[in-house]
């Protein structure tokens, strides 16, 4: 749908997030070589790519399914001085093509839902060299209170949103190595993610006055924008830090 690009293509991130939390993540992982090879999977417009190509010191491969979001990547990257530092490749998260054993840091902020938790980070390991590090966002339970109205809203979203503890065991089903988790603080979810989407749907909403499916959809966005706001203590968006077993 033409109006899904009209409302996320040129916020400042396709989902919550921001700089200090990546920063926060990648400190965690103080093994990491110098120059680490880095895979970000779901990138969209990038600005996770960037900062972590500022901050590692290392060469990221950003993958995306969108073309349009890429572009914002690179272009991103140029303006930022660090095109020579990511390359962009255009493919399905879940038939990338690397060799095995490529990568020593895979990443990936509010992207692998589009998996599922479990699957992505069964799938995505064996890119990742022995010892290497995995760093995800996934929307979380945070509490054991799920009042019925969030419940049933994630219910029919995304049926696979589970609690922490229950990510952790799936973290370590597949054979990885729980290393940290932390929550994503609630400014993350409006500074550069809600705040401007909120801005963005209503401004169309005064275009398409007419009943449709583009305005269906600015409806349930603004939404889920307003559920966030009601029940943000129950349910956010949380880091989880894992690594590959080093043998
Ligand atoms: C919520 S956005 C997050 C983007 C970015 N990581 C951020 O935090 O701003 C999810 C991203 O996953 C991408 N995506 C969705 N399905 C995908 C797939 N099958 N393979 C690769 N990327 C996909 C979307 O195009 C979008 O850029």
């Amino acid at each position: 749908m033409e109006i899904i690009g009209k409302v996320f293509f040129d916020l400042p991130r396709q989902g919550p997030g921001s700089n200090a939390s990546t920063s926060r993540a990648l400190k965690t992982f103080s093994a990491l070589p110098a120059n680490p090879r880095i895979l970000d999977v779901g990138c969209g417009g990038g600005m996770q790519t960037v900062h972590l190509a500022r901050e590692s010191g290392g060469q990221v491969t950003a993958v995306d399914i969108s073309e349009p979001l890429l572009e914002r990547l690179q272009q991103r990257a140029i303006r930022e001085g660090f095109a020579g530092k990511i390359e962009t490749l255009h493919c399905s998260m879940d038939a990338m093509p690397f060799p095995d054993n490529s990568f020593d840091l895979i990443w990936s902020e509010g992207a692998i839902y589009n998996m599922g938790f479990a699957e992505g980070l069964a799938n995505w390991q064996r890119f990742l060299k022995l010892g290497g590090y995995i760093a995800v966002t996934e929307i979380s339970w945070l509490t054991d209170e799920r009042p019925e109205e969030i419940f049933s809203f994630w219910q029919a979203a995304y049926p696979k949103i589970a609690g922490i503890n229950e990510n952790i065991e799936k973290i370590e089903s597949v054979d990885l190595l729980p290393v940290g988790h932390f929550p994503l603080p609630v400014s993350d979810w409006w500074n550069e993610f809600y705040h401007p989407m909120e801005k963005r749907c209503q401004e169309l909403l005064a275009e398409y006055t007419e009943a449709s499916e583009s305005r269906d959809f600015l409806e349930n966005e603004l939404r889920e924008i307003a559920l966030f706001r009601e029940y943000s203590d129950n349910y956010g968006y949380v880091f989880y830090l894992m690594q590959k077993p080093p043998a």
